[in-house]
């Protein structure tokens, strides 16, 4: 069994030796534009959003991990990002643009889903470019 600690705001251990509990999931290939597989330095929309995601966690010294995907079958509504919680509500997201303000309205939305008890984030905390994003949200498995 793994034994979780106090976390931070978006609800990670604070310490390296235990199991991260929550993680952004990142799709690779989604594309750039609905015309444009990759955008004018050759990346996909997903890589470019991944590489704003990173930048704005590094800027924040954030406590947040990124995983990468190839393909997590929601193409027609790129950029996919699954926001994932072994304990609380898992949230998978599209229609994402790779900017860094998308980037930074996830990490908002997604600290406000560290700071509850179940995922679920009142409605007059979201971000407005999260608003319209969510596609399904699934429940933690329960013991
Ligand atoms: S290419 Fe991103 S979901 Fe399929």
């Amino acid at each position: 069994m793994i034994a979780y600690i106090e976390g931070n705001h978006f609800g990670n251990p604070r310490t390296d030796t235990l199991k991260f509990m929550r993680e952004i999931v990142m799709c690779t290939t989604c594309r750039f534009t609905p015309a444009e597989k990759t955008g004018p330095d050759g990346r996909t929309g997903g890589e470019i959003l991944i590489g704003h995601m990173r930048d704005a966690i590094a800027a924040r010294g954030a406590d947040v991990k990124v995983q990468t995907q190839v393909c997590l079958w929601n193409c027609k509504r790129h950029c996919s990002v699954v926001l994932r919680d072994d304990e609380r509500f898992t949230y998978f997201t599209g229609d994402h643009e790779p900017s860094r303000e998308q980037a930074d309205a996830i990490l908002d939305w997604f600290a406000a889903h560290g700071e509850t008890e179940t995922g679920e984030v009142p409605f007059r905390l979201w971000p407005d470019r999260m608003r319209g994003h969510f596609i399904a949200r699934i429940p933690p498995v329960k013991a």
